[in-house]
């Protein structure tokens, strides 16, 4: 990618960011909604900056398919909010003490560091139930044919989320790192290593592509192919989660850095090695620009996946 590709990605993933924190602000309850404790949990958590790369797919997936129509990515920007409140939620339990027992995400103190244990596991709660009250409610109106989209993109959506998506892959790193009693699952290999993290970030990436594309109206083709993408673009992004683990700072990373070892997580780099995980990160990445062309699209997809293999937070 030319260095002027690449500015031009970063400004783009800069200008959807700031979109979908203007409608987060609107879709989340306010403090005067609820018991204060909750609202103010789950907007902590929320509004500590993060990348905004899942529901920034779900946007540039409905471009994708749909380029001429702005209307139908604007159909997709709920479904794109709700994303990013599963994807919160999922953080703020992943960095509890039952599981990789993190003390700072997003540049700040955790959620169970600032609010407690209790409170932070019920604002991932609360996140992940009033993603899909977005869901159901918006975009609001009549249009049977709308309706249907928004079902089918929940139900991906949850899929993505769920049992066979992410909270299934963090069952599985649970058990790879021997935090179950009696069940430890060890990954010694590339095979596991793939299947753990296409479900623990992978799935969910790719159900906020294709909710995207389906809430676009994208065709079942178009669909597969983003989906196929995500897939791909997954998996080199938390290869690179991985390698960032070892290579940076907290400073640069706003999360601990150096967990992964010291919590004997298996990894890319502690399995494979730096040198492979990198060549493994740049094919995963070639994979999801293949997926791409292989379904004729283009667009924003491209340059995002790019970004990943370059990005150093
Ligand atoms: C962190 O995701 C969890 C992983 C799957 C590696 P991000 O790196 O997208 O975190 P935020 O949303 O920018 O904080
Ligand atoms: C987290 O993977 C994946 C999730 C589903 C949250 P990690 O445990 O590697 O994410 P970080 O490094 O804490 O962000
Ligand atoms: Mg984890
Ligand atoms: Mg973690
Ligand atoms: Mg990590």
């Amino acid at each position: 990618m030319t260095p002027s590709g690449a500015t031009d990605v970063r400004e783009y993933l800069r200008a959807q960011a700031a979109v979908i924190d203007g409608a987060l602000e609107r879709y989340l309850p306010a403090p005067d909604d609820c018991p204060p404790l909750v609202a103010e949990a789950m907007r902590y958590s929320l509004f500590a900056g993060g990348k905004r790369l899942r529901p920034i797919l779900t946007l540039a997936a409905a471009e994708t398919v749909a380029p001429a129509a702005a209307a139908r990515t604007a159909d997709a920007l709920p479904a794109a909010c709700a994303v990013e409140m599963i994807h919160t939620y999922s953080l703020v339990h992943d960095d509890l003490p039952a599981m990789d027992d993190d003390t700072l995400r997003r540049g700040r103190p955790t959620a169970h560091v600032a609010f407690g244990e209790g409170a932070a596991i019920l604002a991932g709660d609360a996140l992940l139930t009033e993603a899909f009250r977005v869901l159901a409610r918006w975009p609001a109106g009549g249009d049977p044919e709308l309706a249907g989209r928004k079902l089918r993109a929940a139900e991906r959506v949850a899929a993505g989320a769920g049992a066979g998506g992410m909270v299934g892959g963090q069952a599985l790193d649970l058990q790879a790192s021997g935090q179950v009693p009696g069940r430890s699952l060890p990954i010694a290999d590339g095979d596991g290593l793939r299947t753990l993290h296409g479900l623990k970030t992978g799935a969910l990436m790719r159900a906020a592509a294709a909710a995207g594309a389906i809430l676009a109206g994208g065709t079942g083709a178009e669909i597969d192919a983003v989906d196929a993408y995500a897939a791909h673009l997954g998996l080199g992004f938390q290869i690179v989660d991985d390698i960032l683990d070892v290579e940076s700072t907290a400073d640069a990373l706003g999360k601990t850095a150096g967990k992964d070892a010291a919590a004997g997580k298996p990894t890319y780099p502690s399995i494979l090695g730096l040198d492979r995980s990198r060549a493994l990160a740049v094919e995963a990445i070639g994979a999801a620009k293949a997926a791409l062309r292989a379904g004729g699209l283009s667009g924003r997809l491209d340059g995002i996946a790019d970004w990943v293999l370059t990005r150093t937070h």
